[in-house]
C-alpha cells in the first residue's frame, strides 16, 4: 500500500526531458527530495548541481541529487523518462524497438530495490511501456500509469484558446486514446463555458466561423511532431504534464486526468492501456470515468486499443 509523505521523487534518464521534469519538481516544490537516474552520471551530475544554483530563488528548498536505484527502495514516485530524439519523420510506436529494452531492464532495477510507490512511464510509446510496466513489475494497476492524452488533452485546450482567443482554462473535456497517431477527440463531452463546444461555435458562427472541429483534432494530434520538426524534439509540454501528474498524486488532488491506465472492461476494453479520463490519488490511478461516447467515438476508442494491443503483442516472450 502507498503512503504518500509528499517526499521523494526519483527521475531516471537525465537527459532533456528528465532534467526538465526534474526542473518542474524543484521550481514548483512539489516534493522534499529528487533523485536523478542515468547511466552518464556525469551528465546527472551536472544537471542535478544547475538544478540545485537556482534554490535561493525557489519557493522552498528541494533536496535534488543524483542517485541509484537503491534509492526507488523509499521513493514516493519514479518518473521514467528513458528514451532518444526520434528521428525525423517517425512516430512514436516506431520508437518501441528501441525503449522496450531499456525500459524493462528499469523495470527490473527500480523493483528490485523494493520500490512500492507510483511508477509514471513517459517513454514512447507511452501506452505501451506503460502496460509493459506493469506487466513486469507485477505492481497493482493503480500504481503503474503513463502520461498518456494528459498532454494532448493540454494541447488541444491550448489551440482551441489560440483559434478562440479564448483562456484554454474556459475549456473542458479530453483527449482520448493513444498517446500518438490514432487519438481522438470526442467532441460531443467537449464544452467550453458550460456549453457544448460544437454548439458554441454554432452559436457564434460570425465569430468563429474558421474554427473546424476536425481542424482543431489534427492541429492537436499533430503538435508534437511540429515542435519536434521546428526544435527536434519536446520537453517543456511533457515535463508540466508529469509535473501535474506528480503534484496531483503528491497531494492527493483527486483530479480527473487522462492518464494512461490500465482498462479492464471500461468502454468496453481489456488489457490495454489508453488515456482516458482517470481519477488520480495518493495510491495512482484509481476510477476511470466512463463517458456517454457516441457509437462513432466508442468506435474510434477501440480502433486506438486494438493499435496498441497490437504493439503490446509478443513483448512477454
Ligand atoms: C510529446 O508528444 C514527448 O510524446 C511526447 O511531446
Amino acid at each position: 500500500m502507498v503512503t504518500m509523505n509528499r517526499n521523494k521523487v526519483v527521475v531516471v534518464g537525465a537527459g532533456t526531458v528528465g532534467s526538465t521534469v526534474a526542473f518542474g519538481l524543484v521550481s514548483h516544490g512539489l516534493c522534499n527530495e529528487v533523485v536523478l537516474i542515468d547511466p552518464n552520471r556525469t551528465r546527472a551530475m551536472g544537471e542535478s548541481h544547475d538544478l540545485d544554483d537556482g534554490s535561493e530563488f525557489f519557493d522552498r528548498h528541494v533536496n535534488v541529487h543524483v542517485g541509484d536505484y537503491a534509492d526507488c527502495a523509499n521513493a514516493d514516485i519514479v518518473v521514467v523518462t528513458a528514451g532518444r530524439r526520434p528521428p525525423q519523420g517517425s512516430n512514436r510506436l516506431q520508437e518501441l524497438g528501441f525503449t522496450v529494452g531499456i525500459v524493462g531492464q528499469i523495470v527490473d532495477d527500480v523493483m528490485a530495490s523494493g520500490f512500492d510507490g507510483v511508477l509514471v512511464m513517459v517513454s514512447n510509446p507511452v501506452d505501451v511501456m506503460a502496460w509493459y510496466a506493469w506487466k513486469r513489475s507485477g505492481l497493482p494497476r493503480s500504481q503503474v500509469l503513463g502520461t498518456g492524452t494528459a498532454l494532448d488533452t493540454s494541447r488541444l485546450k491550448t489551440i482551441i484558446g489560440e483559434e478562440t482567443g479564448l483562456d484554454p482554462r474556459n475549456v473542458g473535456g479530453f483527449v482520448m486514446g493513444e498517446h500518438g497517431d490514432s487519438q481522438f477527440v470526442p467532441w460531443s463531452t467537449v464544452s467550453i463555458g458550460g456549453k457544448p463546444f460544437a454548439r458554441f461555435l454554432s452559436d457564434n458562427q460570425d465569430r468563429f466561423s474558421s474554427v473546424s472541429l476536425d481542424d482543431l483534432e489534427r492541429k492537436t494530434r499533430d503538435r508534437g511532431n511540429a515542435i519536434k520538426d521546428a526544435k527536434g524534439g519536446t520537453n517543456y509540454g511533457i515535463a508540466s504534464t508529469v509535473a501535474g501528474i506528480v503534484q496531483t498524486i503528491l497531494w492527493d488532488e483527486r483530479r480527473i486526468v487522462p492518464v494512461s491506465t490500465l482498462l479492464d472492461g471500461e468502454y468496453g476494453e481489456h488489457d490495454v492501456f489508453l488515456g482516458v479520463p482517470t481519477e488520480l490519488r495518493a495510491n495512482g490511478a484509481n476510477e476511470i470515468v466512463e463517458l456517454d461516447l457516441t457509437a462513432q467515438e466508442r468506435e474510434r476508442l477501440h480502433h486506438s486499443a486494438q493499435i496498441v494491443r497490437t504493439y503490446c503483442s509478443g513483448l512477454l516472450t
